[in-house]
């Protein structure tokens, strides 16, 4: 029994459906044992993905980017995301997939003729609720320790793993990691900075995880006619940021109200964050 999850839910392992608690790898796959292998998370809202296209666009541009050919083509992403949907009868839920180069002999080399592994499960989406909204969140800076290669959504995320863990121990939500004094990202999610009414965002590069919700907010910014900006924003620019937001499938946008001990702006949510807020509700809504 895993704790904490349903383990009568349905899964997809290798174009099996099995229980959950009953799905099974070997020792030797490759996600493993290297950590090699790519994986992608697609909200949906009443059984209805949210922008799923642009998760499977990038799903296909993560398996390029380390060179795993599937045999599934984006109508079969499609397919199984949706079908996934319907089996779990969840209606908010996150769709979850994982995919690793498959199992051999412990050799670092891409070895030949070798499966991919494709799993994927459905979980019960947990929206934040009203308190992250209204109240906020908070966050530390760090050092950002992570590879150069962060715009793939690779399963070997150890140094995320590390980051939000420097964050349960600073007693904080998330938080915000810095390269050389820039701003790249939080442990699992984009940071948004807003200084004098414009909305700021690292560029899309390969330092950061160029999130869905990225291309969402410059589109939403634009309807809402805030300016926006992507570009290098330094320590000393988001100490003193008028607000900070931070995007992702699973926390959607949720405004930072204290940063490193101290309020942001007001220490309330600002004017941007609701107005965008706004937006990603009307998006949902308009499913
Ligand atoms: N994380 N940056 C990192 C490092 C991330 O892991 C994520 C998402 C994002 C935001 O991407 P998107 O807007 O497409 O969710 C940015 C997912 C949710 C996860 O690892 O569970």
């Amino acid at each position: 029994m895993i704790p904490d999850v349903d383990n009568d839910s349905i899964v997809y392992l290798n174009g099996q459906y099995v229980r959950l608690g009953d799905a099974k790898i070997s020792v030797l796959d490759r996600g493993f044992i290297f950590g090699d292998g790519i994986y992608d998370v697609v909200p949906a809202y009443k059984g209805k993905p949210f922008r799923m296209e642009g998760h499977l666009a990038r799903l296909e541009r993560s398996l390029a980017a380390i060179g795993i050919v599937s045999d599934m083509t984006r109508d079969g992403w499609r397919t199984l995301v949706l079908d996934m949907i319907a089996r779990s009868g969840l209606g908010d839920c996150m769709v979850y997939i994982q995919v690793t180069r498959g199992v051999a002999k412990r050799d670092h080399g891409f070895p030949k003729n070798i499966e991919p592994t494709v799993f994927c499960m459905v979980s019960p989406f947990e929206r934040p609720d009203a308190d992250k909204r209204e109240k906020g969140l908070s966050a530390v800076g760090i050092p950002d320790i992570r590879w150069l290669h962060c715009e793939i959504k690779s399963v070997s995320l150890l140094g995320n793993v590390l980051a939000k863990q420097r964050a349960t121990e600073a007693g904080v939500d998330d938080v915000l990691q810095f390269r050389d004094g820039f701003l790249s990202e939080g442990s699992s999610c984009n940071i948004w900075v807003v200084r004098d009414g414009v909305l700021l965002a690292p560029p899309r590069d390969n330092l950061i995880l160029e999130g869905i919700r990225y291309g969402l907010m410059e589109e939403m910014a634009a309807e809402a006619g805030v300016g926006f900006e992507a570009r290098a924003i330094s320590e000393a620019e988001v100490d003193t940021a008028d607000e900070i937001m931070l995007t992702s499938a699973t926390k959607e946008v949720l405004p930072i109200t204290h940063y490193n001990g101290k309020p942001v702006g007001n220490g309330v949510p600002g004017p941007v964050y609701v107005a965008l807020r706004a937006g990603y509700d009307k998006a949902i809504a308009e499913l």
